[in-house]
């Protein structure tokens, strides 16, 4: 199979991370920080020096800030529900995911949706003139999943910090493609999804915290303060309750280690290389429908787009049949398809990793040519 999915899950993983995976059922087979044995111990030691890989990747301020969660929606959870409370505002952008929505909308916390405009001097003026005194945080995505859209992630983490606001980040499509320096950006919460493009395992997600979080939304056995019924907000153990999926975490520690060896700017530079080299095509097909500039910088390499006349399902299944896997539909983001019209249609989303090559992309536009003489 020809695998152009990537923003839903990366559809190949190195052999490092499978590796990893393996060894961890062989060897690391114990409940870290519960039994004294010393499998217990050299599994906590192992997540220990994960939590280090991580902090250090995305320069929070140390390892102790580090969550493992069993998915990025969790991690978002996590920050809504956790640190935003009844009478908070919250600013989100105009491309945010469900994984944000929904929580926030069922949380009941009063929110206003900032325009993500081309331009980003614009996209941080209208997020500026929404904010109230009882804001509390900003939250948005680095990259959105359905246009690529990059967001201005270090203006708007230093007009949260200017205002005395937290700043939350959803990086499920940025973590692994552009660099994200928590400092620097002024991040506060940060969500990742490590099995895109940080190449781990399904099933594990990371919320990196560099400021305080209230309450917990899971309870339960952490391995600590045991004598205590009432659960704590000591960070990460007390974020963590249940058993650590050890397989996920060494999983997600040799992806981090895979994206390093290769370097950020190389794998975009490949990725965007192959995108551009799709998008030149798709402008030359009639009945084309595009929905950016894709202008390299501004985005993540990830294309939408449609054939007139056809659903994007349908245009999907056609590819199918020639052995190549995207994404069509609403990609659980109906706000960024309202943004770009697109809430009814949905959208065919090609999307690579480093593994495809220039033959895959040429093969995807002839096939595109094909289902479009249909
Ligand atoms: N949110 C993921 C995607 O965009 C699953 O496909």
């Amino acid at each position: 199979m020809i695998y152009f999915d990537n923003a839903a899950t990366g559809g190949k993983k190195p052999l490092t991370v499978i590796n990893a995976v393996d060894k961890s059922l062989r060897e690391y087979c114990a409940n870290a920080g519960r039994s004294g044995h010393s499998r217990s111990e050299k599994a906590a030691l192992a997540i220990y020096s994960a939590r280090e890989k991580v902090a250090d990747f995305f320069h929070a301020d140390g390892a102790e800030q580090v969550i493992f969660t069993p998915n990025c929606t969790a991690a978002i959870n996590y920050v809504i529900k956790g640190v935003l409370n009844k009478g908070d505002h919250i600013i989100v952008s105009s491309l945010e995911h469900n994984a944000v929505m929904r929580p926030l909308i069922k949380s009941g916390i009063e929110y206003d949706i900032a325009e993500v405009a081309t331009d980003g001097g614009k996209t941080l003026e209208n997020f500026k003139s929404l904010i109230r005194k009882n804001t509390k945080m900003i939250f948005c995505t680095a990259a959105s999943n359905v246009t690529g859209k990059i967001l201005p992630i270090y203006e708007i983490g230093q007009l949260a910090s200017k205002n005395g606001i937290l700043f939350g980040v959803d990086a499920a499509q940025a973590a692994g493609i552009i660099d994200i320096n928590m400092k620097k950006m002024n991040i506060d919460y940060l969500c990742v999804a490590p099995h895109k493009a940080l190449y781990a395992p399904m099933g594990i997600g990371l919320l990196i915290a560099r400021s305080p979080i209230e309450k917990t939304v899971i309870e339960g056995g952490t391995g600590n303060n045991s004598e205590n019924l009432v659960q704590g907000n000591l960070m990460p153990e007390d974020f963590e309750s249940g058993t650590l999926n050890i397989s996920g975490i060494l999983g997600l520690s040799a992806g981090i280690d895979f994206v390093k060896k290769y370097g950020i700017k190389n794998i975009y530079n490949h990725e965007i290389k192959l995108m551009k080299r799709l998008y030149n095509e798709l402008l030359k097909i009639d009945n084309i429908i595009l929905y950016n500039d894709f202008k390299e910088g501004d985005y993540v390499p990830l294309i939408s787009f449609n054939l007139k006349g056809l659903e994007s399902g349908e245009v999907a299944a056609e590819l199918n049949k020639y052995g190549i896997a995207v994404r069509a539909g609403l990609h659980c983001a109906p706000l960024a398809h309202k943004s770009i019209g697109t809430l009814k249609i949905g959208t065919v989303r090609v999307s690579p990793s480093v593994f495809n090559r220039t033959q895959e992309v040429d093969y995807l536009i002839r096939a595109i040519k094909n289902i479009k003489k249909m």
